[in-house]
């Protein structure tokens, strides 16, 4: 039986590390720690990440400011706000809530960010720093992915890796993160040939391809670390993951559950990167 990783527990440990942080630069130099949120539309599911994120803010002591704009907003406009809020001194982190209207040019908004401003890691200049490994900033959810592993006290120096999905957001940063750390990582995806082949070696699975139940226990190497990425709603209206979980704890030595898992630690590391952005803004180590 696994041991359970809690992403409650690791997320409140996180972000109770970065709100004595965020109040003691506040008291020693005298500054304030600001978060843009933008959102386009009315989309439930990015009003609920959106009013999470204003939340975490609160709790770790940065202003959040959030431009709510409509649905039929034009590109030019959203251009504007952008740029308004790249100058603007009191906004250390930006992040333009995704996906945007089908009308809008995604790529174009996510390269208007200024990459010092740029808290999600999406912009060409923050992943081509990833990829060199010289990064200020992590995209949120391999990040916390990271913080996850680190958790469990297993090493990823040497191990056998597998990541399952290779989204720009997700599976290839998380490749990065752990060859960084020396493992040995294997990326699989929808055209990979023998996919429960490669997930019995590996050591350490990370699965983020949105399939619900692809990863079922038969799949999974005795011990192996195993971290869920996703978050499917089913028929029933139960949320899943992309693991089996029920048959995979049977296998696992560490198991995320979903929800639970890297949900939490998501927002986390969207605070850690606006406090990294105000610390590198102000000069201070
Ligand atoms: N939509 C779903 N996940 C994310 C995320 O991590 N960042 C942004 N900006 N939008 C999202």
């Amino acid at each position: 039986m696994a041991n359970i990783i809690d992403g409650k527990a690791v997320s409140a440990r996180v972000k109770e590390e970065i709100a004595n942080e965020t109040a003691a630069v506040k008291a020693k130099y005298g500054i304030n720690i600001g978060l843009a949120v933008v959102i386009v539309g009315d989309d439930p599911a990015s009003r609920i990440y959106v009013n999470n994120k204003k939340k975490a803010c609160e709790t770790v002591g940065f202003t959040s400011y959030e431009y709510a704009l409509s649905a039929d907003t034009t590109q030019e406009e959203l251009l504007q706000l952008i740029d308004k809020l790249n100058k603007d001194d009191n906004v250390n982190g930006i992040l333009v809530q995704l996906p945007l209207p089908k009308h809008l040019d995604e790529k174009a908004v996510i390269n208007s960010i200024s990459p010092e401003k740029d808290v999600d890691a999406f912009h060409p200049v923050n992943v081509g720093k990833i990829m060199i490994g010289e990064y200020s900033f992590l995209p949120c959810t391999p990040a916390g992915i990271m913080e996850l592993i680190a958790s469990t006290g297993v090493e990823i120096k040497g191990k056998e890796c597998v990541v399952v999905g290779r989204s720009n957001i997700v599976g290839k940063p998380m490749s990065m993160l752990l060859l960084h750390q020396s493992g040995t990582v294997t990326i699989c995806h929808s055209k990979t040939q023998d996919l429960a082949d490669h997930c019995r070696k590996a050591d350490i699975l990370v699965v983020a391809v949105g399939v619900p139940k692809l990863v079922t226990g038969d799949m999974i190497k005795e011990g192996a670390v195993v971290i869920d990425v996703g978050m499917n709603r089913l028929e029933n209206g139960k949320l899943c993951g992309d693991v089996d979980f029920d048959s995979a704890k049977e296998k696992a030595s560490f198991i995320t559950p979903v929800p639970g898992g890297v949900g939490p630690m998501t927002i986390a590391m969207l605070m850690k990167n606006t406090l990294t952005a105000a610390k590198i803004k102000h000069g201070i180590e």
